[in-house]
C-alpha cells in the first residue's frame, strides 16, 4: 500500500505545475506548487503515508464539514435545514450570484462559504474564544491529535482581505440569515485557520467512513450525522467540479484551498492530502489525480 501511494504521489508530483497557489489570503502564498503528500487510514488500524505527509496546512474549506457536523449536533436537522439548503450549485465557492437570483436568500448548500457562514452561526459558545474550542475539540476527537490549534497569521490574514466573505455575510444578515455579521465572520476566519496534517485529514475521513467511530473506536459523531454529511461530501465537497469528480474518483471528499483534500471511503479509509497547486476550480490539482488513481487501483469508488 505504501509503494502505490508513494508510486502516484511521484507520478502526480509533475502535474502539480500546471496549478497555482491560492494567492488571494497572503499567507498562503507561502506553500510551495511541488508539495504533494498523503496519508490513508484504514479501518483496519494502518496508517500509511507518502510524499510530503507532515507538511502542515490550515483546514479552510475542510472545517466545512466540523461546523456542519457540529450545528447538527447542536441543533438538529430540522433547525439547521432552515437557514441552508441540500442542493449543489454548479457556482463557485464564494459566490454571491445565487443568493440574489433566488427567492429566498438561503445558501444554498453548507459547503459553500455562504453556506457555511450561515452553519457558523449556529454553533453554540458564550464567546467566539468557546464556539471555536468547541469547533477544534471535533476535530481533536475525531482525529485523535489532542494537539489541534490554529494559526493565527493564517486568521489575520484571512480577515483582512475577507471582504467578499463580508459582502456574503451582510447579505444573509439583510434578509435575516444571521445576526451579527463581525462575530460570525471572526469565527469563520478562524476556523479556517485551523492547522492540520494528512495524517488528520486521513483519520477524520476514517472516522466518518466508520459512521461517527473514531480510530481509537470511540463513537464521536452521531451515525446519521455522519452519513448526512458525507452526501454533502459527494454532491457539493469539490465545488464546481463535484459532479466530474464524483465520475473520476466517486468518493466522498472535501477540499480547501491550502490544497488539503479529506476523502471518506465508507467502512474502509479515510484519506488526507496535501497539494497547494491548485486548478481553476479551487481543487488541489495533483491531489485530484492522486485520488483518482488510487480509487482506481484500489477499487474505493462508492458507485
Ligand atoms: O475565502 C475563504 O472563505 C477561505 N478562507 C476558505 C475557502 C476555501 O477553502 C474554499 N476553497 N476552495
Amino acid at each position: 500500500m505504501q509503494k502505490t501511494l508513494q508510486r502516484y504521489i511521484e507520478k502526480n508530483r509533475a502535474i502539480a505545475v500546471q496549478g497555482e497557489v491560492a494567492d488571494y489570503i497572503p499567507e498562503l502564498r507561502k506553500a510551495s506548487v511541488n508539495t504533494l503528500g498523503a496519508t490513508v487510514a484504514t479501518a483496519d488500524g494502518d496508517v500509511v503515508s507518502a510524499g510530503d505527509c507532515s507538511t502542515q496546512m490550515t483546514m479552510q474549506s475542510v472545517s466545512k464539514v466540523m461546523t456542519l457536523i457540529l450545528a447538527l449536533m447542536d441543533l438538529g436537522e430540522e433547525a439547521v435545514f432552515s437557514r441552508v439548503g441540500m442542493e449543489p450549485t454548479g457556482d463557485p465557492f464564494n459566490s454571491i450570484y445565487k443568493l440574489e437570483v433566488r427567492r429566498e436568500a438561503k445558501p444554498l448548500n453548507p459547503m459553500i462559504n455562504a453556506g457555511a457562514i450561515a452553519v457558523s452561526s449556529m454553533i453554540v459558545g458564550k464567546s467566539v474564544e468557546d464556539r471555536l474550542e468547541r469547533i477544534m475539540d471535533l476535530v481533536r476527537v475525531m482525529s485523535g491529535n489532542p494537539d489541534i490549534s490554529y494559526s493565527r497569521e493564517v486568521y489575520e490574514s484571512e480577515a483582512a482581505y475577507g471582504d467578499r466573505n463580508r459582502a456574503l455575510a451582510y447579505f444573509l444578515k439583510e434578509h435575516g440569515m444571521i445576526e451579527d455579521v463581525e462575530e460570525v465572520l471572526d469565527l469563520y476566519f478562524r476556523q479556517c485557520a485551523i492547522v492540520v496534517t494528512c495524517e488528520d485529514l486521513a483519520k477524520i475521513g476514517l472516522c466518518l467512513a466508520q459512521f461517527g467511530r473514531n480510530a481509537e473506536g470511540r463513537q464521536v459523531v452521531p451515525p446519521d450525522i455522519a452519513r448526512l454529511v458525507k452526501t454533502f461530501m459527494v454532491t457539493c465537497g469539490m465545488y464546481d467540479e463535484s459532479g466530474e469528480f464524483a465520475i473520476r474518483v466517486g468518493i466522498p471528499a472535501k477540499s480547501g484551498v491550502s490544497g488539503a483534500i479529506m476523502a471518506s471511503v465508507p467502512n474502509r479509509m479515510g484519506i488526507g492530502v496535501v497539494g497547494p497547486a491548485l486548478n481553476k476550480r479551487g481543487n488541489s490539482v495533483a491531489g485530484v489525480k492522486l485520488l483518482e488513481d488510487i480509487a482506481r487501483e484500489w477499487e474505493l469508488s462508492i458507485f
